[in-house]
């Protein structure tokens, strides 16, 4: 079921390093709240907000997932919400994939209904060929091409989500 090993865990570690000093730099003069989207991006999450020099305030959202298919439904339900009060605050929103768009673009929607100062988008990885709504980035590890890719966070049915690096998927056909 799994294909290639799309990226290496040393691959990713060097991503997140450079991210990390992209918002290092960026953190100045701010009042930072990192919020993790829930489940993809833990991993990422945490490896990212631990690598940044100075602390920083961290919350988790969670959204509606995939389910057990690789097509997004295009419906995003919220599931849990931060407890953190943003208002004022300088929210940098941690995703671990944009593939359509439309989760981030409804997640950060809601953010910014609570009148943070700003919202920044962090994201570890984009398929950009697949984008139905505009969503800037504002910090971005990895363009991929139109693969469904597990691991390091990302999973397929809940599954896969342990692995250190970064596979592409291709899902069996029914009935096998
Ligand atoms: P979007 O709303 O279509 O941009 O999808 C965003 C969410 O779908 C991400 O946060 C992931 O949880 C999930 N997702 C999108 N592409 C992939 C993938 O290739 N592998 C695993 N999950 C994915």
């Amino acid at each position: 079921m799994l294909k290639d090993r799309l990226i290496a865990a040393e691959k990713i570690g060097q991503i997140v390093s450079t991210l990390a000093d992209e918002i290092d730099a960026d953190l100045e003069g701010r009042d930072p709240v990192f919020i993790c989207v829930l489940k993809g991006a833990v991993y990422f999450f945490t490896a990212l907000t631990q690598k940044l020099h100075r602390d920083v305030v961290v919350d988790f959202i969670q959204a509606s997932s995939y389910g057990a298919t690789t097509e997004s439904s295009g419906t995003v339900t919220l599931i849990k919400d931060v407890t953190v009060d943003i208002a004022g605050k300088d929210v940098y929103v941690v995703e671990d994939i944009v593939d359509t768009g439309l989760t981030l673009a409804d997640v950060v929607a809601l953010l910014k209904a609570r009148h943070p100062r700003t919202v920044q988008v962090v994201a570890l990885l984009s398929k950009p060929s697949r984008r139905k709504v505009e969503i800037p980035l504002d910090f971005l590890g990895l363009e991929i091409e139109d693969h469904f890719v597990v691991g390091y966070g990302l999973d397929f049915a809940e599954r896969f989500r342990n692995l250190p690096e970064i596979w592409d998927l291709v899902p069996e056909p029914e009935g096998t």
